[in-house]
């Protein structure tokens, strides 16, 4: 046992420059930091990150409900086992008791379970990963990254309707080459959108490149082709975060081509990427269909065997819809975003159903986060598998591949490489 004595919440800011909170938990002597990350394309099922919506930051300040949680919630923590990741979830829903933390906000539960793990690891002197691979009994693994190469959606004003376009190094053998290889793929797509003139000075909230073009095929085709400008054909494969919610409209999806909008049906929408299948060396989609669409979620699920069918707003790492999930057969891969589940507890409760169904996991950061890098250290002790960060530009990023470099280094533990894939029968390259 290892009681807290103390926490602290203050006011900080995320990549995106929006207020956020950071907290920091003390078990006897020994104290660390967690901040909480914040998505643009939320879903209606993940834990809420709750705003003022006072005058500070034009309504975009988080310090009143830090106040509220200081006041009628801190002081019922203290004494707790900062140990015991079960409790301390328990606790914290006692005073919240909504799914989505409606009260105070999932964000300050998540950044507090965080902080406690991290000062956990720093009592026992061990490194965080080795904390929850000891907790879960699993082996630790350096993740295969899936890295953002061109963004649109809400993360890049629109540029196009897709979210992420990413290059998944399947052929490389550490982490190393993976690295290196996305990062060639990345400069040379860039380079064949300069070619085409579309001004290439900004990033987009992740890191990637970003140009308005014409229609979503048209950014598959420069990302396909910048695979094959870097000789990388068939070493690199491509993954897609569709956020398919983001086109719903309520009973059809909006989306956008050659400067007109277009009105597809669930099977429409699903059967336009599912022909990029053919074309295309995807191996993985994301959200393809918005997450209550379940007529969409249905038609997808015949890919399974091809390529990985992941979840995020679907899901939004709530073990009880993952359930479900996993029990239509409609997907096989779960994406875990901890500030989804509102802690870490629930996080790697969902996490452990889905390795326990043979399901994928990809543990993601969001498109605003912070320059910690706790969430390579979940994936790797937690043998995730995969590891999805956005791009490999911009400081909020290169820390977390910086931690898995670094972990790399010291030989912690071996790169999973192509493996992590093998719940996919037939991968699609
Ligand atoms: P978000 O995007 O953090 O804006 O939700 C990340 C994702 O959709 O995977
Ligand atoms: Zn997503």
């Amino acid at each position: 046992m290892s009681a807290i004595s103390k926490i602290d919440l203050w006011q900080v800011l995320d990549s995106r420059g929006m207020p956020t909170v950071s907290a920091r938990v003390s078990l006897g002597n020994k104290s660390a930091n967690a901040i909480a990350p914040s998505g643009a394309s939320t879903g209606a099922h993940e834990a809420l990150f709750l705003r003022d919506n006072k005058e500070s930051y034009d309504g975009k300040s988080v310090s009143e409900t830090i106040a509220l949680f200081t006041k009628e919630v801190l002081p019922h923590l203290i004494g707790i086992d900062g140990n015991d990741f079960a409790e301390l979830d328990k606790n914290l829903r006692n005073y919240d008791s909504s799914r989505t933390f409606s009260k105070f906000g999932g964000h300050i539960p998540v950044a507090i379970t965080i902080a406690a793990w991290l000062a956990n690891a720093k009592e026992k002197n061990a490194e965080p990963f080795k904390v929850i691979a000891d907790r879960l009994n699993s082996t630790p693994t350096l993740p295969l990254p899936m890295v953002n190469i061109f963004s649109g959606g809400a993360h890049a004003g629109g540029a196009i309707d897709l979210q992420d376009i990413l290059a998944v190094p399947i052929g490389a053998t550490s982490i190393e080459e993976a690295m290196e290889w996305v990062w060639l793929v990345r400069e040379s797509t860039k380079s064949l959108l300069s070619k085409s003139g579309h001004d290439q000075s900004l990033v987009a909230d992740e890191g990637g490149v970003t140009a308005r073009l014409q229609s979503d095929e048209q950014a598959l085709q420069f990302v396909s082709d910048g695979i094959a400008k870097a000789g990388l054909s068939g070493k690199v494969a491509i993954a897609l975060d569709i956020a398919a919610t983001q086109s719903f409209q309520g009973d059809h999806y909006q989306i956008h081509e050659s400067g007109n909008i277009k009105k597809l049906s669930s099977e429409q929408f699903v059967s336009r990427w599912g022909k990029w299948l053919d074309i295309y060396p995807i191996i993985s989609v994301e959200d393809g269909a918005a997450e209550d669409d379940n007529d969409g979620w249905k038609q997808q699920s015949e890919y399974c065997d091809r390529i990985q069918i992941i979840g995020d707003d679907r899901y939004a790492t709530q073990n009880d819809r993952l359930v479900s999930g996993i029990a239509n057969l409609e997907a096989n891969t779960i994406l875990i975003k901890p500030n989804q589940a509102g802690t870490l507890h629930s996080a790697l409760t969902a996490l452990t159903t889905a390795k326990g169904s043979n399901w994928g996991t990809v543990v993601s950061a969001r498109s605003g986060d912070t320059e910690e890098s706790w969430l390579v250290d979940l994936a790797v002790g937690s043998n995730a598998g995969q590891i999805k960060v956005g791009s490999t530009h911009r400081s909020e990023r290169s820390a977390k591949w910086n931690r898995l470099l670094e972990l790399s280094h010291f030989a912690t533990a071996s790169y999973i490489g192509k493996a992590a894939l093998s719940h996919v029968k037939n991968l699609n390259i």
